[in-house]
């Protein structure tokens, strides 16, 4: 066969600049960054002479290898006696379980690791220095040697099934996506009100029933009222389709932890087995989205249930983990029924909280004794937490606080930083999502261990997982919309060392990667070209900042509804109420990316000075206390953007002070009311208007309408003059029973305080 050493584009601008000065250290975009990396004079040429040389221990890696190299590449491996060798060896003094080290040489490449963990970690590496895609005989990778290792031992995404069912095929790709991030753990949430997806053979109804719906909510949840489909949705994974995913999982070093939830989010198996629950009643499988009463009912019987479910689940999963859920379990019904409370009795048990606790310790009893350790979602601390459980925090990092201190392992999922159901770019357009807003740059400034914890404390810290509720992905293509590329900035969150993260470094190597994506038919957003905005005050002068995270393309916008035309190059002065658009063109003036749009209303309030006595929840304090008084509303459906501020269940009193008299007619805010998210607009708002002629107006309003998404304040009066405003603002209280977060403090969103 004709030998032709086409050289890969990408990488000669590397090796030129290598063969100047040996040993340089250079940039390439090995995403997550590895621990050690250093770029060395030469290439390697892959091509048909090649000899695979494997510790018999790490044969199944370099098989993948070669698979790999022969179902993307048109090499084919004909190994004759002068043939380069790549070479896959241990070495027990690399201390890291997941270590490895990669050296390309011109004549070999050699794999060093502990065990075909490392190894595969080091083929990821190696396989993201080759071509997207080539049909050369023949491809050249840059000499260079890696040093590599994780910072967390456990990295994992997750995946709920039971809102939305996924294919088997796409399962399997979800989990290559992250395996090639050296992400090494797969979190299947398998049951839930809405649908159960796993065959238990025992209980065939749980196939018949559980597994389907008979129609699902149509819009957003906090759209009323309801209105839904009338189409049966649903389906399951039997224990063979299980079996082979969990083989897959293992080729790619990914472990599967099923989530079997209990005691709540089990209305779809109470609906097909009735007697689990408290009050016997047939109910019907979850059409819409949300927490229920429907709870499994500690009898006898529905612990004999959950073992035999347990005994079946533990036979398809290896992996030391069962996940029992343990989240949202209303205690409306154990309040209510008569067993419950007689358990509660007999056991000396405190309330309901120690019911679940009881609940919790003996199911992780039965799991221990199958030599499985549970995991479960942060209310498993409530009552108090069972002896040998992994807490997963997801109400922000108290519960890992807590349970750390209490020397439990905790994994890190904060619903601020890692649920990858919430809007990620500002565009209003971006396809329905549950709410909040988590760009990218905030997933990658996550930093797992929580500040609270000394170092002692921390190492219970194991890693973080991102997670993906499927309420609004109803496909694959918008599933992926959502993980991607967050999932990507997560990566290396969990992989990589503090000191070798850099945001600007990592959106060009993701730039890079997102062709890879494109090779592997993922349907990622791209926040590569998006254009961000502040205002600045520099002395009462208002300017607004326009910038991208891209280096290529130029800014160009208008502030007069048009179409984005002028060049930006400096700060656009705000003297008046505008509407800026900018957009990013390229050299044929055709829009990457989508249109920033910013309103900013100069009302009376901008540029005075305001106090807040309490400080918003670090999580939702970006804006500080100034976005309530710059002239920018928040978005209609992200609360979590700069302009928003988020308090947690506290009642708050906001000063505003005027340099001079100021004469106003109208006050006026809004709340972001998003139950399903735990936040409440207020029931009640008071005012105090300190006036110019030294009297005082004070005033208290309740808030009524409930049922809106977004709730709109405003208080009106004759012309007054005023110097100090002061607004008191109480809290909803303690989430009622029956809704989501029942039984603790609800949050409080607000927006723009526009004083005209
Ligand atoms: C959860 O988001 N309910 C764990
Ligand atoms: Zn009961």
């Amino acid at each position: 066969m004709k030998h032709s050493y086409y050289l890969l584009f990408l990488i000669i601008p590397l090796f030129f600049s290598c063969t100047q000065e040996d040993n340089q250290i250079v940039e390439i975009g090995i995403i997550p960054k590895p621990l050690f990396q250093q770029i060395n004079k030469g290439v390697f040429i892959l091509d048909e002479d090649i000899r695979f040389i494997s510790d018999v221990k790490l044969s199944e890696v370099s098989n993948y290898f070669k698979l790999y190299i022969e179902e993307n590449y048109q090499l084919s491996f004909a190994p004759h006696k002068e043939a380069k060798e790549i070479v896959f060896n241990i070495d027990d003094a690399i201390t890291n379980e997941e270590g490895y080290k990669l050296k390309i040489q011109e004549n070999n490449i050699l794999i060093v690791s502990k065990n075909s963990k490392g190894a595969f970690y080091a083929v990821q590496s190696l396989l993201q220095l080759l071509p997207i895609k080539s049909n050369n005989l023949a491809i050249a990778i840059p000499c260079l040697e890696l040093r590599d290792e994780p910072q967390f031992k456990y990295r994992g995404m997750h995946l709920d099934v039971g809102r939305h069912f996924f294919s088997i095929d796409f399962i399997k790709k979800y989990i290559d996506l992250i395996a090639r991030l050296k992400m090494n753990t797969f979190h299947w949430h398998l049951t839930e009100d809405q649908g159960w997806r796993i065959e238990i053979k025992k209980y065939p109804k749980l196939q018949e029933i559980a597994a389907y719906r008979n129609e699902t909510l149509v819009g957003h949840y906090n759209e009323q009222p309801h209105q839904f489909d009338g189409e049966k949705y649903g389906g399951f994974y039997t224990q063979e389709q299980i079996k082979e995913v969990v083989a897959y999982a293992q080729t790619r070093q990914v472990t599967i932890i099923p989530e079997i939830e209990m005691p709540g989010h089990s209305q779809a198996a109470i609906a097909a087995y009735p007697a689990l629950g408290c009050t016997g009643e047939q109910v019907e499988v979850a059409t819409k989205w949300g927490v229920f009463d429907e709870v499994y009912c500690p009898k006898e019987s529905t612990f004999k249930f959950l073992e035999d479910v347990i005994d079946e689940v533990v036979a398809l999963f290896p992996g030391k983990y069962i996940h029992i859920g343990g989240d949202e379990a209303p205690k409306t019904n154990w309040k209510k029924c008569a067993h419950c409370q007689k358990i509660i009795k007999e056991k000396k048990l405190k309330n309901e909280y120690g019911l679940q606790s009881y609940f919790i310790a003996r199911m992780e009893k039965y799991i221990n004794s199958k030599g499985k350790q549970i995991i479960g979602w942060d209310e498993i601390l409530e009552g108090g937490l069972a002896p040998n459980a992994t807490v997963m925090s997801w109400r922000g990092t108290s519960g890992a606080i807590q349970a750390a201190k209490e020397g439990h392992d905790v994994i890190l999922t904060p619903s601020s930083h890692c649920y990858f159901d919430h809007y990620q770019s500002d565009n209003e357009n971006e396809p329905l999502a549950i709410g909040g807003f988590l760009p990218l740059e905030k997933v990658y400034h996550f930093n797992p261990i929580p500040e609270e914890l000394t170092k002692d404390e921390s190492r219970y810290v194991q890693g973080a997982q991102g997670n993906v509720w499927t309420e609004y992905m109803q496909t694959e293509k918008q599933l992926e919309y959502m993980a991607f590329p967050r999932v990507v900035a997560l990566s290396e969150v969990v992989w990589s060392s503090p000191e070798n993260k850099n945001y600007i470094d990592f959106i060009s190597r993701l730039a890079q990667y997102q062709k890879r994506l494109d090779q592997l038919d993922v349907n990622y957003a791209n926040p590569i070209y998006a254009v961000k905005g502040d205002l600045k005050n520099k002395a009462g002068r208002l300017s607004y900042e326009l910038s991208t995270i891209s280096s290529t393309y130029p800014i160009y916008y208008s502030i007069d509804e048009s179409a984005p035309s002028k060049l930006y190059s400096n700060p656009i002065p705000v003297d008046s109420s505008m509407t800026i658009k900018a957009v990013l063109l390229d050299s044929k003036n055709t829009a990457l990316g989508d249109i920033f749009n910013q309103k900013i209303n100069l009302h009376k309030g901008v540029g005075a000075k305001i106090s807040i006595d309490k400080e918003p929840h670090p999580a939702y304090n970006t804006g500080g206390k100034k976005a309530l008084i710059n002239g920018i509303s928040g978005n209609n459906k992200r609360y979590g953007d700069k302009e928003w501020l988020g308090f947690s269940g506290e009642d708050i009193e906001i000063t505003i002070e005027f340099d001079s008299p100021t004469n106003i007619n109208t006050i006026s805010t809004r709340f972001y009311n998003g139950n399903g998210q735990w936040i409440y607009a207020p029931k009640e708002i008071g005012f105090s208007f300190q006036l110019e002629d030294g009297k005082t107006i004070n005033d208290i309003r309740k808030i009524e309408e409930k049922d809106k998404l977004l709730v709109n304040y405003s208080f009106a009066t004759t012309s007054i003059s005023v110097t100090r405003i002061e607004i008191i603002i109480k809290n909803y209280g303690i989430i009622p029973e029956g809704q989501q977060g029942a039984g603790h403090k609800a949050w409080l969103f607000i927006d723009e305080l526009i004083i005209e």
